[in-house]
């Protein structure tokens, strides 16, 4: 049995099914179900005796020890967390309280109940962090990408909350032994993303006839993984990764944001057509992000090198998989749009 948080949630969503569709051993999911937390996502696993979901807060200790008491997990995978920059830029006090807090809390209960396992498991045990390359700060055009020995530099609260949970989790180990694992990963996408973030948004709003909003002047670069190749490096490293080391996790594939928008307008326009036009007509500049990072970019070399993960899509196999998804899945969207997707939680309980 492993143990993931935040399973509801875009890549853990992802992560779980991927999971349970190679591996008989099980999961147990524990998550919040914020607004970002969407259990509808994992309905095909309804009955499925393998996913187990607990609704709890990773800062609430009583319900965390229960919960490994109770399942005993081999690995915690830690992917909860407040998520979106936007957001954290308006109110970062939950981020910090889940980010910082939850983490801690997390993992002084990991802690305690991995204190309680024979000499075979402790030595077994990972707690593998999934965290973020945004911990780095911005590079410039002409800076290397980041390693993972580049200086740690958030500037948003979102970054600042991520880096200081890594830090955390780093110390954990040094100071306790705690088996840890630390994933920093670049941009994802695919399906079951929130339609908060660039690349959701921009599909929904092309096929809603809204205004495709575009921050400062386009130019911000971000480097894009395919989620399920994520979630395969997620699953390379909590196999066959060497305990207290960080992974950077990237795609090779830097692209300016304005670029990802003329792209998937470009793909809109062959898989959906409109009546007239193109939905690149519908692309506005608008007011930039505060504190806005230039450029992400990440140096995979040492996950490959050691290992042997590689991504398996392009950005150009993603992104046509990632539309048609949104294409094929109207009543997820809807559900998320309204807010409609809080009802399946409520037939759970
Ligand atoms: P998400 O916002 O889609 O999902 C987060 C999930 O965590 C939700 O299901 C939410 O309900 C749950 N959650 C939030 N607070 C919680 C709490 N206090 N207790 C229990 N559950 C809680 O996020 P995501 O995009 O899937 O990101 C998952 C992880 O991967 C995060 O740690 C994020 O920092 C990291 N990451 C994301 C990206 C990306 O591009 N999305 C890239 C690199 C790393
Ligand atoms: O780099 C990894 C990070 O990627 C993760 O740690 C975060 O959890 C995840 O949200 C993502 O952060 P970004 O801020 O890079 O993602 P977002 O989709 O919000 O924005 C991507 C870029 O697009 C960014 O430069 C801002 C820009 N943008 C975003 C939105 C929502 C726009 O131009 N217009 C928009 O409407």
């Amino acid at each position: 049995m492993i143990l993931v948080t935040g399973g509801a949630g875009f890549i853990g969503s992802n992560f779980v099914l991927d999971w349970l569709r190679q591996h008989d051993e099980g999961i147990v999911n524990v998550d919040k179900l914020t607004y970002a937390g969407n259990l509808a996502t994992l309905k095909s696993l309804s009955g499925d005796p393998r996913h187990i979901f607990v609704h709890a807060d990773i800062g609430d200790a009583p319900a965390i020890e229960r919960v490994l008491a109770e399942h005993r997990p081999r690995a915690v995978l830690h992917f909860a967390a407040e998520s979106h920059v936007d957001r954290s830029i308006h109110g970062p006090a939950a981020f910090v309280q889940t980010n910082v807090v939850g983490t801690f809390t997390l993992l002084e209960a990991v802690r305690g109940y991995w204190n309680t396992l024979d000499a075979d498991a402790r030595l077994a045990f990972r707690f593998l962090h999934v965290s973020t390359d945004e911990v780095f700060g911005s590079l410039n055009a002409d800076d290397p990408p980041f390693s993972e020995t580049t200086a740690y530099a958030p500037n948003s609260p979102y970054s600042a909350s991520k880096a200081g949970s890594d830090h955390l989790v780093r110390a954990y180990h040094h100071t306790y032994g705690l088996p840890v694992l630390t994933t920093n990963c670049s941009n994802n996408y695919g399906p079951h993303h929130f339609p908060e973030k660039l690349i959701p948004l921009m599909i929904l709003n092309a096929i809603d006839g809204k205004s495709l909003p575009v921050y400062g002047d386009g130019k911000n670069v971000r480097d894009w993984l395919y989620v399920s190749d994520h979630c395969a490096a997620i699953r390379t490293v909590l196999s066959a990764g060497r305990v207290g080391e960080t992974y950077n996790v990237g795609g090779w594939n830097e692209m300016a944001n304005l670029d990802v928008v003329h792209l998937l307008c470009d793909l809109l326009d062959e898989m959906k057509p409109k009546a007239s036009g193109s939905y690149r007509d519908q692309i506005t500049f608008v007011t930039d992000r505060p504190g806005h990072d230039r450029r992400y970019a990440i140096d995979a070399r040492k996950i490959e090198r050691e290992l042997g993960w590689r991504p398996a899509e392009t950005f150009a196999t993603g992104l046509r998989k990632t539309v048609q998804w949104y294409l094929d899945h109207p009543q997820w969207v809807r559900d998320v749009a309204t807010g409609d997707y809080r009802k399946w939680v409520q037939t759970q309980y």
